[in-house]
C-alpha cells in the first residue's frame, strides 16, 4: 500500500526517513522550519555526511516521489501519515531531554488535521511523552479522535542510516488503536520479513532509551576493564578479543578507547536517568550514573597519556589531533570525544592542529579558536606528539614511517585502539593506548 506520507523535521532522522521512504514507494512531503535547508534539500543538496544518502534523496525528488516545504498547512492537505522527526537535545538546565520542538511541531500541524489520519512519533523521548501529545494533539485537531497518534521509535546509527532504516533488525509500534496498529503494518509493509514489535506507547518509548542505555554501558564496561588493566599491566584489546568468543557477550560495541559521544548515547543516558527520577525509579538507573563517568573519566586518560609522552606540559608544544567527527563515516561532532580532548590539550597551552576528512568544516564553525590542518600529515608536520582520536580507515592505515618523516617527535597516543603497536614501535614510535601497556 502507497500512503501520501509527510515528515516533520529534516535533520539526520527526518532527512533520512523521508527518502528510505519515498524509496519503498510512498509519496512523501518533508517539513522543516529553515526555509534556506527545505531549498537545498529540494535542489537536490544533503546537508550532511551520509553514505548513500545523497543519491537517494536525488532520486526522489526526479522521480517525483519527494519534496520539501515550510508549510504545515501544506502538509496537513497532503499527508495521511505524518511522522515526527524532531530532535530531543539534552537541555541547558540539566540532564532532562528538552522537548520543545516536538510540541512545537505537534502544535503547528495539529489545527490544519480536518480529516482521518495518524501522526507518528519517531524522535527518542521521555516516557509519557506519547500520552502527553496524543491529548494535545486530539484537543487541537478539528479532527478529533481521527487524529490519532503512535510510536515508531527509530533505531539508525549514524554512518549507516539508508541501511538501518531499509532493513532494520526490528520495528516497534507503540499504539491505541486497531487502526494505527494497521496502518503502520501497512506502510511498512514493503520492508518485507521483518520482526515487528506491537506495544503500548510507553513501552515503545522506552525499548528506545532502553537500547541506547544497554550499549552504552557494554562501551563503559570495556572502558572500566581498560582502567584495570591499565592498574594492572595488562591489555584490554586482547581482554575484549577473548570475550567476545563467548556468544552471550559478543564482541561488538566492546572496543575500549576514547569512549562513546553523538547527539544519541550521551544525552539519552541522562534524559533516562532524570524521567527515572521524575518517576520515582531513580535508584533503578543510578548506574548509569557511572556508565557517563567512566565515559568522561577516558577523555582525561587520552589527554594524560598524551601529556606523559610530552614528558608533563603541553606548553607551546605542537600536538597533531587526527579526527574531529565522534566517530568514523560522519561529519558530527556533537559531543564528539575527539574535539573535547582536543581543546583541553589547548587550554593547556598546547597548539593544537586538527584534521578530519569530512568533519573540519562543522569543527572550525564550532571551535574556530582551534587550529585547523588539510590533511593528517600537514596536521602532523612539527608536531611533538599525534593523537588519533577518530578511527577513520585512512587514520588506521596510516605508515608510521612516512608520517615520522613530518613529526618533530614520535608519540601517539592511538585513542581508539586501532593501530598495530608492534609496528609503530619498529618504526621508532613510542606508541600509547588507554588499556595497554
Ligand atoms: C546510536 C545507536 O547505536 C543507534 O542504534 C541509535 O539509533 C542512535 O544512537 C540514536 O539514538 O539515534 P550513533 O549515535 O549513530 O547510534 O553512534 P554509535 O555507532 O552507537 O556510536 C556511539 C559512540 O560510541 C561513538 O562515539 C563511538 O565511537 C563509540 N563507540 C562505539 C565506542 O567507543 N566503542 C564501541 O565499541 C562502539
Amino acid at each position: 500500500m502507497r500512503y501520501r506520507t509527510t515528515v516533520i523535521g529534516s535533520g539526520y532522522l527526518g532527512i533520512t526517513h523521508a527518502a528510505c521512504m519515498a524509496e519503498l514507494g510512498h509519496d512523501v512531503l518533508a517539513l522543516d522550519v529553515d526555509a534556506d535547508k527545505v531549498r537545498r534539500l529540494n535542489d537536490g543538496e544533503l546537508p550532511i555526511h551520509e553514505e548513500g544518502l545523497g543519491e537517494l534523496l536525488r532520486r526522489g525528488l526526479a522521480a517525483g516521489k519527494l519534496r520539501f516545504t515550510t508549510s504545515y498547512r501544506e502538509a496537513a492537505d497532503f499527508g495521511d501519515v505524518h511522522f515526527l522527526c524532531l530532535g530531543t537535545p539534552q537541555r541547558a538546565d540539566g540532564y532532562a531531554a528538552d522537548v520543545s520542538q516536538l510540541d512545537a511541531a505537534v502544535d503547528a500541524l495539529a489545527p490544519h488535521l480536518t480529516r482521518t489520519c495518524l501522526v507518528v512519533g519517531k524522535s527518542t523521548v521521555p516516557v509519557g511523552t506519547a500520552e502527553r501529545l496524543a491529548g494535545r494533539l486530539q484537543g487541537l485537531a478539528p479532527a478529533g479522535d481521527r487524529a490519532d497518534l503512535a510510536w515508531n521509535p527509530e533505531f539508525l546509527r549514524e554512518g549507516f542510516a539508508v541501511a538501518d532504516t531499509l532493513t532494520p533488525d526490528r520495528v516497534v509500534l507503540g499504539v491505541r488503536t486497531p487502526y494505527a496498529e494497521r496502518v503502520l503494518r501497512a506502510f511498512y509493509g514493503p520492508l518485507g520479513e521483518v520482526p515487528v514489535v506491537v506495544t503500548d506507547f510507553a513501552t515503545a518509548e522506552l525499548v528506545k532509551v532502553a537500547a541506547n542505555a544497554f550499549l552504552a554501558t557494554k562501551i563503559s564496561y570495556i572502558n572500566a576493564m581498560a582502567e584495570v588493566c591499565e592498574a594492572a599491566g595488562a591489555d584490554v584489546v586482547r581482554l575484549a578479543e577473548a570475550l567476545a568468543h563467548d556468544d552471550r557477550i559478543g564482541g561488538r560495541f566492546l572496543s575500549a578507547g576514547l569512549g562513546f559521544g553523538g547527539g544519541c548515547l550521551p544525552k539519552d543516558i541522562r534524559a533516562f536517568m532524570a524521567r527515572a527520577g521524575e518517576l520515582g525509579a531513580g535508584e533503578a538507573l543510578s548506574f548509569l550514573r557511572e556508565i557517563d563517568a567512566i565515559n568522561l573519566r577516558r577523555r582525561d586518560r587520552v589527554v594524560e597519556l598524551a601529556r606523559d609522552l610530552l614528558g608533563g606540559s603541553f606548553d607551546g608544544r605542537a600536538v597533531a589531533v587526527l579526527g574531529a567527527a565522534f566517530k568514523p563515516d560522519s561529519d558530527d561532532i556533537r559531543d564528539s570525544p575527539a574535539l573535547h580532548v582536543a581543546r583541553e590539550i589547548q587550554q593547556r597551552g598546547g597548539l593544537v592542529s586538527v584534521y578530519d576528512p569530512v568533519a573540519l568544516d562543522n569543527a572550525r564553525k564550532a571551535y574556530p579558536e582551534l587550529g585547523f590542518a588539510t590533511s593528517a600529515t600537514e596536521a602532523a608536520r612539527g608536531a611533538r606528539v599525534v593523537l588519533l582520536l577518530t578511527e577513520w580507515q585512512e587514520f588506521v592505515r596510516l605508515d608510521p614511517a612516512e608520517l615520522g618523516a613530518v613529526v618533530a617527535g614520535r608519540g601517539i597516543v592511538d585513542g581508539r585502539n586501532v593501530l598495530d603497536p608492534a609496528a609503530w614501535r619498529r618504526a621508532g614510535w613510542q606508541y600509547r593506548a588507554p588499556g595497554r601497556p
